[in-house]
């Protein structure tokens, strides 16, 4: 029996899903979930950099996003689903791996940087900030995965996790640095050197309108432009009728612009029925089709993608100890692997004085 190959992902807990992460990334994990043995990790620590003084919030954030994640189609009985922060070996990975980076390396992260910007934290960052990031190659390295899927953003974190790698293994596994990405454990190496995997959507749109630099802004939960998984049917449909689509198009029958059209970008992205689609681009365009009858079809197409997910999110938020029961098994799993790795790192790093067993309950 050929052992499967292994995917580690996962998410900060923020709030509930949106139809953003689902192109960006959960579709994708459904794909990989019969092929790879997958490892998906909440990343409740991180949450923390920025929001320490709110414990409730987070701890809501965490079942919420395991909610999601079950109600989606991720089967607990094949992919792990795991709380970061009961898997002591990332920490402790966390500490061995920032010896391998200079600080300034870690600043340079254009990812913290944004970051920085976006959030106005300016220099009042705690520690703990840049930290997550070396914590990051640690939570993905306890479970030296092939592949890594993810959205467009995380890329930087994934080279910082390909250099931590490749330190590592040259350093205590006498790997040559002259070894190619691929060969780094047949040359003896224990970390290998990950892959990451970008979702079909890099990047979707909110249903609002552009923000100051004239581009249409990214759904996102902070921007209040996202429909949620979670959301009922009349909700979608509410956004949907009020959405930003061609500001310039007053009647039916004005020609429309059918680019940097939320409307559109949402048809395009989610719309099964591609021959439609192209047919009332072409008729909005000629000013032949009322922006209304494309949102009802929209919210058509966005309710039957949403219904299932929500009837299952109904079922699991009535049985929360399913819900915990989950994250359990998926938690004991990822013990497993990450003791396994974090064993092994002691070892070449010649750190290896004792044995131990870990046991959740
Ligand atoms: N930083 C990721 C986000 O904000 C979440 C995350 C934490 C992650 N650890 C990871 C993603 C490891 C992929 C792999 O969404």
């Amino acid at each position: 029996m050929t052992q499967k190959k292994r995917i580690l992902t996962g998410d900060t807990p923020t709030g509930k899903l949106h139809l953003g992460h689902y192109v960006g990334s959960v579709e994708n994990r459904l794909a990989l979930q019969d092929e790879y043995e997958c490892y998906f990790i909440i990343a409740n620590k991180h949450a923390f950099t920025t929001r320490a003084d709110r414990p409730d919030d987070i701890r809501t954030s965490v079942l919420d996003l395991a909610t999601d994640y079950l109600a989606c189609g991720i089967d607990p009985n094949k992919s792990s689903i795991f709380v970061q922060s009961e898997v002591p070996a990332i920490d402790e990975l966390t500490f061995f791996f920032s010896m391998l980076l200079p600080f300034n390396r870690v600043m340079r992260n254009p990812t913290l940087k944004d970051e920085i910007r976006d959030k106005g934290l300016g220099d009042n960052y705690p520690f703990g900030f840049p930290l997550y990031a070396v914590g990051q190659t640690a939570d993905i390295l306890a479970f030296r995965p092939e592949l890594v899927p993810v959205g467009e953003d995380q890329l930087p974190h994934l080279e910082l996790t390909r250099e931590v790698a490749r330190r590592f293994n040259q350093m205590y596994c006498g790997v040559d640095p002259q070894t190619e990405d691929k060969d780094y454990i047949k040359a003896g190496g224990i970390l290998p050197i990950i892959q990451p995997k970008l979702g079909r959507v890099h990047r979707l749109v909110g249903t609002g309108g552009p923000g100051p630099d004239g581009n249409l802004l990214k759904m996102s939960k902070s921007l209040n432009n996202a429909i949620f998984l979670s959301d009922d049917a009349d909700t979608v449909q509410k956004k949907v009728m009020g959405m930003y689509t061609d500001p310039k198009r007053i009647r039916a029958t004005d020609p429309g612009t059918t680019e940097n059209n939320p409307l559109w970008i949402f048809h395009e992205t989610f719309n099964p029925d591609k021959q439609w689609v192209e047919e009332m681009k072409e008729a909005y365009r000629q000013g032949k089709v009322g922006d209304v009858a494309c949102k009802r079809k929209l919210v058509e197409v966005l309710n039957s993608l949403i219904d299932p997910i929500r009837t299952r999110r109904r079922e699991y938020e009535k049985r929360p100890d399913d819900v915990i029961d989950a994250l359990r098994l998926g938690t004991q799993k990822a013990n497993r692997i990450a003791e396994e790795t974090l064993a092994m790192v002691k070892k070449a790093m010649k750190q290896d004085y004792f044995s131990r067993v870990l046991s959740l309950s």
